[in-house]
């Protein structure tokens, strides 16, 4: 397993480079098999979770193939409806499977989703709307069995505007008899990014990105050649990391309206943003302010994927802050590792206290989840000394080259193979 060694205390300078949202690309992976006609996605990062719903696509019988850069994806042969436990416990994803093996195979059978582990992460709200569909599902022995004879477009209402859930109904109405109106949906920009995508492959959907989505079944899905969004959680993985080290770094390609509270939450700090078109530039210098409050709520709230990396700012800032986090239960695990680096924070339930303190120091620590993984890098990025991040694994799940495109920031970092 490898891990990062990092030389806290160097200023961040220059632009990156971001990848091909991972929230958006894994959703496509799975719509590929909605068609057996070849399907290329652009630009896909080279992060774990893509090789995993590669796999995935592998097991089912299609040809999947990694070439520059892009991904194609031929699944004229898949025939396999089943997808086995060793593959959707490695990643949560594989619940869009459900939607997209429906539409194909009328049936589909998955282990129990997994995945980063940062609470329950249900997915009762996936299978309420499947019901409404017309599939029936069976649950036994950590197995989900569905299917049905016709898929039928129906009225769906979701109590909570769960991503995965508004993406999975997409993929189970595309093709279904008559219409589907989802109330209540999810609107991240990924979502957004896959209503495109399918239309660009003959679906009619319309209203991704507001809380109505109308999806008018059609009959034939045919190729496409697309390339995803930018990873909107990476920029501001890039612009916290600059805020806590200082210097002065520009991510394109994500538009500020994806990243809005964000980056007001990064002035309050005291932060400088320049916006122009696709490009945002922060420059920070000197002992930034803490936020008194952030709360996560699903977009265009406060991302849960960008709250660790915010609380290790937060962490480092003068005063103090509030952190809440709505979305998942246990997304504060990796607040005991900040705390072996000096970081003064309390966690009850679902709020973290944090008192800013002037320096973190050098630590060893252990990464247990995707984005807390990244925020401990970008505290040892800002600390006194040397540091270790052990366990890279889930890191990579979700960041590709992290520590290279931080070095051409100026910063000290480089991976260790153990
Ligand atoms: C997606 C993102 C993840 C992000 C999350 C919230 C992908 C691949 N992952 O995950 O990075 O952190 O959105 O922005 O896009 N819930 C239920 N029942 C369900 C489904 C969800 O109760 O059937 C709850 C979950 O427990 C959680 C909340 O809804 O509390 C949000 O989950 P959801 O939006 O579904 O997240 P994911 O799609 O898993």
């Amino acid at each position: 397993m490898d891990k990062f060694i990092i030389e806290g205390g160097r200023e961040l300078h220059g632009s990156v480079r971001l990848q091909s949202a991972k929230n958006a690309v894994l959703p496509l992976f799975a719509a590929s098999v909605l068609t057996d006609k070849q399907v290329t996605i652009r630009e896909t990062p080279p992060i774990t979770d893509a090789y995993c719903m590669a796999e995935i696509l592998r097991e089912l019988g299609a040809d999947v193939r990694f070439h520059d850069g892009d991904v194609t994806i031929d699944s004229s042969e898949a025939c396999c409806h089943e997808i086995s436990s060793a593959l959707t416990k490695e990643l949560r994803s594989s619940v869009f499977m459900l939607g997209s093996l429906l539409t194909r195979f009328h049936r589909a059978v998955i282990a129990y989703p997994g995945g980063c582990d940062i609470g329950l992460r249900p997915i009762d709200l996936h299978l309420n709307a499947l019901k409404r569909l017309g599939v029936r599902i069976m649950e036994r022995d950590g197995f989900i069995y569905c299917e049905c004879d016709t898929l039928r477009g129906a009225e769906i209402g979701i109590d909570f505007p769960s991503v995965g859930a508004t993406e999975n109904i997409m993929l189970a109405g595309v093709k279904a008899e008559g219409k589907t109106v989802l109330q209540g949906a999810a609107k991240e920009p990924e979502i957004v990014d896959l209503q495109n995508f399918l239309n660009s492959m003959g679906a009619r959907i319309r209203g991704a990105g507001t809380d109505v989505i109308e999806i008018e079944g059609v009959r034939e899905l045919g190729g496409v050649t697309y390339t995803p969004v930018k990873d909107r959680i990476e920029a501001g993985t890039f612009l916290i990391a600059c805020a806590i080290c200082g210097g002065e770094v520009e991510v394109e390609g994500v538009g500020a309206e994806n990243l809005g509270l964000l980056l007001h939450k990064l002035r309050e700090n005291g932060c400088k943003i320049h916006i122009k078109n696709d490009k945002i530039k922060l420059s920070g210098s000197g002992r930034l302010k803490c936020n008194r409050r952030i709360e996560t709520m699903p977009f265009p709230g406060f991302p849960t994927d960008l709250q660790a990396q915010i609380t290790a700012l937060n962490a480092v800032s003068e005063g103090g802050a509030l952190i809440v986090e709505n979305l998942f239960e246990t997304r504060f695990k990796y607040v005991p590792e900040l705390q072996k680096m000096g970081a003064d924070i309390e966690v009850h339930g679902r709020t973290a206290f944090v008192r800013g303190v002037r320096k973190l120091h050098g630590a060893s620590v252990t990464a247990g989840d995707l984005r807390g993984g990244a925020a401990l890098v970008l505290a040892a990025l800002g600390a006194e000394g040397v540091s270790e991040v052990l366990d890279l694994s889930y890191i990579d799940r979700g960041y590709s080259d992290f520590e290279g495109k931080l070095r051409a920031l100026g910063a000290e970092i480089k991976r260790v193979r153990v």
